[in-house]
Parts: C-alpha cells; sequence; structure tokens
C-alpha cells in the first residue's frame, strides 16, 4: 500500500491528554463500527485515525486497515499503542492511494478538515472502489455552542481578538449536499444531540478549551490564560455544569454514503 499526499498543516495534539482525559471521543465511536460493519479482508481507511483505537477496533473485525492522520505525535503513539497496524501521516484533503479502498471510516475528525470540505470529499472518492463505502460522523450545526460561545464572551471580556474557531460544524443538508455533488449516493444521515459527561476533566470546560482549542491560546499573554479559562468556565456553567459534573454539548452527524 502507498499513499501520497500533501504536507498537513494542523494543530498539535497532545496525544497522551487525547486519550486520558477525552477517550469518550473514540468509545462513542463504537456504534458507528457497527454502521461499518467491516468484513473479513476488506481494505478500510480511518481517515482522521488520532491515536489509532478505533482503527485496531476494526483490524479486529478482520478487517485490512490503514490510519491517516495530519498529527504526527498523534501518528507516532498510534504506532507505540498498535505496532501491528499502519499508520501513515497525511493530510485527508490531499491524499491519493495507489489501490482502492472499500471503505473510508472516519470518527470526529471531518469536522477539524474545515480549509476545504469538499477536497476531503474529493480525495475519499477517489480513494474508493467503485460501489465503496464512506461511513462518518463528525460535528454537526449547533456542535459545542456553550462551549465555544462561552470562549468568545470571554475572549471578548479580555479584549483579546475574536478568535477563529478552527471546526467545521454542517448542517446535515449542507453535507448531504455537499456529499451528493462530490459523487455520492447518501443511504443514511442521523442528526443528534448528544451531551457528554466530562468525568476525566476536572478543570471543566476549560480542560475541554484546552485540549480542542489550544492553539487559540497560543495568541494569549501567557499571565492571561488561567484569568480567562476561569472566566470561561464561570460562563459555561449556567448551561454544562451539573450536580454530577460538566456535560459538553455535543450535538452529532453521522452518516453512511455510496461511492456513486
Ligand atoms: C478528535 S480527533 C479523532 C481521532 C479518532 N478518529 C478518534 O475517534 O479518536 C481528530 C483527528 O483528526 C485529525 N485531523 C484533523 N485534520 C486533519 C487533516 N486535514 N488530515 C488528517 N487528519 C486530520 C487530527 O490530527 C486528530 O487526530
Amino acid at each position: 500500500m502507498a499513499l501520497r499526499y500533501d504536507t498537513p498543516s494542523l494543530t498539535r495534539w497532545n496525544a497522551r491528554a487525547y486519550d486520558s482525559s477525552f477517550g469518550y471521543v473514540s468509545a462513542q465511536g463504537e456504534p458507528l463500527i457497527e454502521l461499518l460493519d467491516p468484513c473479513p479482508g476488506e481494505r478500510i481507511l480511518d481517515l482522521g485515525c488520532g491515536t489509532g483505537v478505533l482503527t485496531a477496533e476494526i483490524a479486529a473485525r478482520g478487517a485490512v486497515v490503514t490510519g491517516l492522520d495530519g498529527s504526527p505525535t498523534m501518528v507516532e503513539a498510534a504506532r507505540v499503542q498498535h505496532p501491528g497496524l499502519t499508520f501513515v501521516i497525511g493530510d485527508a484533503a490531499g491524499f491519493s492511494v495507489t489501490e482502492p479502498y472499500d471503505a473510508v471510516f472516519s470518527n470526529a475528525a471531518l469536522h477539524w478538515m474545515a480549509r476545504d470540505p469538499d477536497a476531503v470529499i474529493r480525495c475519499v472518492r477517489a480513494a474508493l472502489a467503485p460501489g465503496g463505502r464512506f461511513v462518518a460522523e463528525l460535528g454537526g450545526a449547533g456542535n459545542c455552542a456553550a462551549l465555544t460561545s462561552a470562549m468568545l464572551t470571554a475572549w471578548r471580556e479580555y479584549g483579546l481578538p475574536e478568535p477563529e474557531l478552527p471546526w467545521y460544524f454542517p448542517t446535515p443538508a449542507e453535507y448531504a449536499l455537499r456529499l451528493e455533488k462530490g459523487g455520492f449516493t447518501v443511504r443514511l444521515l442521523e442528526y443528534f444531540d448528544r451531551p457528554t459527561p466530562l468525568d476525566d476533566c476536572p478543570g471543566g470546560a476549560a480542560d475541554w478549551v484546552r485540549m480542542f482549542a489550544g492553539s487559540l491560546l497560543d495568541g494569549v499573554p501567557p499571565a492571561v490564560v488561567e484569568p480567562l479559562l476561569r472566566r470561561v468556565n464561570e460562563l459555561a456553567a449556567p448551561a454544562l455544569r451539573r450536580e454530577s459534573g460538566w456535560v459538553a454539548d455535543y450535538v452529532r452527524l453521522r452518516f453512511a454514503a455510496v461511492r456513486a
């Protein structure tokens, strides 16, 4: 197997913190594997595979799976944790393959590929054999709205420039249209709320911001970071803090499409 890809420019990922405090992301991907329904011997590409937890689950079903991710730290962690599997560093918006896949799978990654979603869909289509499946879940419109609204307000209150949020959270109609225009037949599309307990985030919303929006903190003066994040927590608490702890306001878009 050979993949060609452009050099990605991506958010830095803390693979260790991702697995220890945000393991829910891949754990919640299990139903997506059921939807993928990988068969023994099938060639499957896990796009934006992260540390490879779901890549390994797919491999355990007997499929021949490759994980592709733009983050060298995530790929390194994936290779250490799953030494028998193949992981490559690549940009989902600029890769090509030499041997087609039966399916492309992607969990919690497409919304990070915000620069050119159509390029991602084009690459996926080109990577698939005729009739190949594209099965994925991403953040949908309104995903983490209370979290991001608290961030934007806190940034404004501290007189900081409005941060450019790095995600793309499409509506179901918008993404279905992209898939259809990109040469796919949409067989299933679900759009649903998934309130998610941040059980391993003692710092609450601030921990989420550090993990998923850490790059936005780069432009913040170091002395301001802690008070800014405390303010994010204060602002987000009415919507997201329950007696049992913090609950993030995730909204997901899950689909299964077939290369037309
Ligand atoms: C939230 S993680 C999800 C990881 C994994 N799929 C899971 O379920 O745990 C998102 C992943 O998408 C990757 N990613 C973001 N943009 C990418 C791009 N343009 N090309 C390849 N990978 C990308 C990130 O490096 C990160 O590992």
